[in-house]
């Protein structure tokens, strides 16, 4: 099983997003059970970092994590949430964290994020809430997510508590195009690595591009070798790489399965390089 650190604190290498559970900028309560069976199966599985954020379902996403764990020991969980951008006045930003508290029912996060950059609030002001939720405890670790190069720079320059990391889109399908920013396997990862920031994958998977992956010739000959999935491939591809965890989502009981089993592949340098090489970057 592939471990990582995120900070200081040890999470496993693929955990579970949570993006439309519950919703997308609006709650949908349609589906509440079924979407809390899924994150506790995932926890059983070992899916134990949980990534989610104030915006998903407009608070409802959650909610949802926040029943899924409440038996669970608060210490053999890691969870994410992030600040919208529209929170990130000092004052509003602290609110932000208390209502996430308050929907998830814990008395604090892991990893509080910031989830994009918003160049009309000072970077400076947003980063002295962040830190002074550190201080109170309300968060144990903090960090960005969309900064490209130039955002994460400010933002180490302006805090006081390390940035633990950064969430972007990164995967087989977008290694150096994503949809907020480009540069993540040239310029983005290197300048984290060197300055001990995590980087989190988000949409591992491709998303609705997903079958572009799953038929490439080269994963399936690389499936076919490790008796794995397509999916466990993408992933195990991610994890291979230092400084890397993933967050995978999915409703779909099988897949969850799949996901949470990648973490046991330990992908062969050359099989890694081969699909660098078979997906451009
Ligand atoms: N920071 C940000 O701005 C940001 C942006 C986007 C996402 N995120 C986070 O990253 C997480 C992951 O990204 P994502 O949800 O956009 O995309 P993703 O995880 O790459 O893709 C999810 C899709 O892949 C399918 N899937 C999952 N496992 C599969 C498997 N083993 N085999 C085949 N299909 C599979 C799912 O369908 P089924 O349900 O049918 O399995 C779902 O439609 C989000 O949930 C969210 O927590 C963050």
């Amino acid at each position: 099983m592939i471990m990582k650190t995120i900070g200081n604190i040890e999470v496993p290498a693929i955990g579970l997003g949570t993006w439309e559970m519950g919703g997308r900028m609006e709650p949908d309560f349609s589906q509440d059970k079924h979407w809390i069976d899924i994150i506790r199966k995932g926890i059983e599985l070992g899916l134990t970092h949980i990534d989610t954020a104030e915006m998903y379902g407009n608070g409802h996403t959650e909610e949802l994590v926040g029943e899924a764990i409440k038996d669970v020991p608060r210490k053999d969980l890691f969870i994410t949430t992030k600040v919208w951008s529209t929170h990130l006045k000092h004052d509003d930003l602290l609110r932000a964290c208390e209502n996430s508290l308050k929907r998830l029912k814990i008395d604090y996060v892991d990893l509080y994020l910031i989830h994009f950059p918003n160049p009309s609030v000072p970077l400076q002001e947003s980063l002295a809430a962040m830190n002074l939720l550190v201080e109170q405890k309300l968060v144990k670790l903090i960090g960005m997510s969309n900064f490209n190069r130039s955002d994460l720079e400010k933002a180490l320059r302006y805090t006081t508590q390390p940035i633990a990391a950064n969430q972007i889109e990164y995967s087989l399908l977008a290694r150096n195009k994503g949809t907020y920013v480009d540069g993540a396997e040239n310029e983005i990862i290197p300048f984290c690595r060197e300055n001990n920031i995590t980087i989190i994958a988000w949409r591992p998977l491709g998303k609705e591009k997903f079958p572009i992956l799953a038929s490439h010739p080269v994963i399936q000959q690389i499936c076919n070798r490790y008796k794995a999935s397509p999916a466990q491939i993408a992933l195990a591809w991610l994890i291979h790489q230092k400084g890397i965890v993933t967050i995978p989502k999915t409703g779909n009981l099988q897949h969850l399965t799949e996901n949470a089993d990648a973490i046991k592949i330990h992908l062969d340098e050359l099989d890694f390089k081969w699909l660098c090489q078979a997906f451009s970057s």
